[in-house]
């Protein structure tokens, strides 16, 4: 496994790389989530490049960057134990040096929700993106679904900008009890992780009730919101969506594909889950 620093190497690494190229972006502390895409990768690919930055783009001003959890070693381990050929792991002044001034604005899908709360957020992912994917020049990329408007916001890009790339959208990894795993979870008590579960009940539920045949969109958002409501360590709901799972436009009833997204704050953490009803 080669760890690569700078752009230039990541580039040349790249360009003679075998194909097809599996790309898996990830801002490190890996989990048996990013494992799970990095195996797919491995498995559909002849070339696999991972890449560990914490890109400070994509965090606001008064967010967790600073404290992000941070572990290179466990990381580098995880990914040449995976069979990974390539690891990018730039500086920040490798991504953005000084005199950057170019941001990729995807627009409308990355105003509501999860951009509503965190302004400039899926300009930072999207800058990012879009630069890794020109370093790179991958076949496919590999995204996860625990990320759901993240996951329609690189397709959006793709799109808009032409790029010669297959998105792979990976199945959320979840603890025993529900829980999506999350680096983020680190940072809840032994009292906030025993409540979590509920984040993902709350979307069972809703789903439950759809099985039955309820298509009535606002009834469903109850659904998941009053089940939250009941568990006394959820100190705010940010937003509980129901919404078309490709424009992620807010909806009155289910007909076709649809997103169910939730944004909780649980103590420290914000934690964010979806489940797609189709
Ligand atoms: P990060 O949070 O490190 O996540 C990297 C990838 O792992 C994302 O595609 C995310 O959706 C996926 N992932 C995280 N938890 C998962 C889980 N429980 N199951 C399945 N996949 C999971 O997302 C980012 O980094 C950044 O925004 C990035 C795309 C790297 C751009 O900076």
């Amino acid at each position: 496994m080669q760890i690569i620093k700078n752009v230039k190497d990541m580039s040349q690494a790249c360009r003679q790389a075998r194909r097809t190229l599996g790309l898996v972006p990830t801002m490190g502390a890996l989990h048996q989530g990013h494992r799970s895409l990095v195996r797919q990768a491995r498995a559909e690919n002849a070339t696999v490049a991972a890449t560990i930055f914490v890109n400070p783009a994509q965090f606001g001003a008064n967010e967790d960057l600073a404290k992000y959890p941070r572990d290179l070693e466990g990381d580098l381990d995880l990914l040449n134990h995976e069979g990974v050929d390539l690891v990018f792991n730039p500086g920040p002044e490798a991504i953005y040096p000084p005199g950057f001034d170019t941001w990729v604005d995807v627009g409308a899908i990355g105003d509501k929700l999860e951009g509503a709360h965190r302004p400039g957020h899926f300009r930072g992912v999207a800058t990012v993106v879009a630069k890794l994917f020109n370093i790179v020049q991958p076949d496919r990329a590999y995204f996860g679904q625990k990320d759901g408007q993240q996951t329609l916001v690189v397709r959006q890009l793709v799109r808009d900008l032409n790029l010669e790339l297959d998105v792979v959208i990976v199945p959320t990894v979840r603890e025993p009890d529900g829980l999506a795993l999350s680096s983020r979870n680190a940072y809840l008590t032994p009292e906030q992780r025993r409540a979590a579960p509920v984040i993902y009940q709350s979307l069972c539920r809703a789903k439950d009730r759809w099985h039955q045949g309820d298509r009535d969109a606002e009834t469903l958002r109850q659904t998941a919101r009053e089940f939250l409501g009941m568990e006394p360590m959820i100190e705010r709901i940010d937003y509980i969506s129901l919404a078309d799972a490709n424009t992620l436009a807010e909806l009155d009833q289910v007909e076709g594909p649809a997103m169910l997204l939730v944004a909780v704050k649980l103590g420290t953490p914000r934690l964010i889950d979806n489940i797609i009803l189709e």
